[in-house]
């Protein structure tokens, strides 16, 4: 992938008509609204299926999407490879960011970008947010409340579902309130990063908008150097600060016994700090809150308009979470498996390997396709069905293994809180128009989700 179109006219001699036709429906902008009935058809008749045009392999099993992901044999694609395949984007301002990010990064260099990150956030400290998620989440559903309350319809994404993880990751790292809407619009034009296949377009607006983040995120860290805030800028630069060469561990030190190490042996001498002990530059400090902003607003905003809808399309299962608020987590577990925001991902073999029985060479290209992995009847009984109390559920939809996602406690949360507040404070909630989705053949979500207050 990683560039060329999925062209299903490039699935292999011999793939069925059933088959193509089934790729080319999951790309199919029209049929946007449910991949799902294509993608269980390749699950069925070819679940590891070589696209010649796009050069990948789509896997669409669970078991082999969670192999891939959280096993030694794949990595992503990464600085090497884009100087090696796509030299044409080197130049690029975007690229340059993301095939050094945590996303196009594997091995040492990514344990240095992430050690730091969850150091100073972890599960606990999504938590510790959750007074100020809440918070968040009434003034927002106050101002759905205001636009609906003539009895016509708002749009739901406008108002909550982007607001909402805007205020939140900027909150998380640092952005003030005041700078948070042309954060929005620069972070959506960065997200096209995320895209399997870029555009042009998307190319021209994902550089303009990482060079002017870049630049904001470094000045933010500047003016957090000199006045420290509660956030992830600042706890980063602690971090930073606290870290540097002198922190590396000293070889032999603990053979330095009782003496206190006054008398250390002739081994124990300072060593240079490995790959991934490397303390982070001011240049790397700002592109991993860039990274976290733009992985982390596109994302839960598609899942907190793909989770309402899904309520609305399911009034049955909408009355047991009104009536059981300890069902909220698992509706939230429901909402990422039955239609969660990443589509896919890519990965490279790092060696020659196999995948599902296939053979796949160093360097071949697979794509796990999560949303039709978090299908899989081998994994989840009937699972169309879309269920709030169903058991057992362990969704693909943050990936799995080294790159799994970072902010998953804090989508969760952030999603936890808005349904039960909406089931509470508008218990009639209503579709009222058609939805737009997010014109996108990898993240799901709705641009457009008209709604009424009292339908
Ligand atoms: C429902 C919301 C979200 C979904 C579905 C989601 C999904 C994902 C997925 C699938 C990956 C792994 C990509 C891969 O393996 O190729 C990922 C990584 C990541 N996510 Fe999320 N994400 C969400 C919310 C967030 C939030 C709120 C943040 C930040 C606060 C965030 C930050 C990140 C970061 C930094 C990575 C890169 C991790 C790494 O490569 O080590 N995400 N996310």
């Amino acid at each position: 992938m990683n560039g060329s179109a999925a062209d299903p006219e490039g699935a292999p001699e011999g793939a069925s008509a059933e088959v193509r036709a089934a790729l080319a429906a999951v790309f199919d902008p029209g049929l946007r609204a449910d991949p799902y009935g294509p993608l269980a058809v390749l699950r069925e008749a070819a679940p590891v299926l070589y696209d010649e045009e796009s050069g990948t392999r789509f896997l669409t099993g669970f078991a082999d999407c969670q192999a891939v992901l959280a096993g030694p044999d794949f990595v992503v694609p990464d600085g090497p490879w884009l100087a090696r395949e796509r030299p044409e984007w080197a130049a690029r301002p975007a690229a340059d960011f993301f095939y050094a990010s945590l996303l196009g990064t594997n091995g040492a260099a990514h344990e240095r970008l992430r050690g730091p990150l969850t150091a100073v956030f972890g599960p606990r400290r999504a938590v510790e947010l959750s007074a100020g998620v809440e918070k968040v989440v009434d003034e927002l559903l106050d101002r759905f409340e205001d636009a609906t309350s003539d009895g016509g319809a708002a749009d739901f994404q406008a108002l909550v579902g982007y607001p909402l993880p805007v205020a939140v990751v900027g909150e998380l790292i640092g952005v003030p309130r005041a700078e948070q809407e042309r954060f929005h619009r620069l972070g959506r034009d960065a997200a096209r990063l995320l895209e399997p296949v870029r555009s042009d377009e998307d190319w021209r607006r994902a550089d303009t908008a990482v060079t002017a983040l870049r630049e904001y995120f470094t000045g933010l860290l500047r003016e957090r150097r000199a006045r420290p805030a509660e956030d992830l800028a600042s706890a980063l630069l602690a971090r930073a600060g606290a870290a540097g060469p002198a922190s590396a561990r000293r070889v032999g030190e603990r053979a330095a016994g009782p003496s206190g190490g006054r008398e250390r042996p002739p081994a124990a001498r300072e060593r240079p700090p490995t790959e991934s002990e490397l303390p982070l530059g001011e240049r790397e400090l700002a592109d991993l809150l860039l990274l976290v902003f733009v992985a982390g607003f596109e994302t839960t905003a598609g899942l907190l308009g793909t989770a309402v809808s899904a309520l609305l399309a399911h009034p049955e299962q909408a009355a047991l979470l009104r009536a059981d608020p300890g069902l909220l987590p698992g509706a939230v577990e429901e909402a990422l498996r039955w239609d969660g925001p990443v589509l896919m991902t890519e990965r490279l073999a790092a060696r020659p390997t196999e995948v599902g029985g296939v053979a796949v060479p160093a360097g071949g290209s697979v794509t796990a396709v999560l949303g039709a992995a978090n299908r899989d009847p081998r994994r989840y009984p009937d699972p169309d069905a879309f269920l709030v109390t169903r058991p057992d559920v362990h969704v693909l939809s943050f990936g799995a293994g080294p790159h799994y996602c970072f902010g998953a406690a804090l989508a969760r949360l952030e999603a936890a809180v808005l349904l039960g507040r909406l089931s509470t404070r508008f218990p009639r909630l209503a579709p009222a128009g058609p939805p737009v989705r997010r014109a996108s053949a990898c993240l799901r979500s709705f641009d457009v989700l008209p709604l009424a207050a009292t339908g």
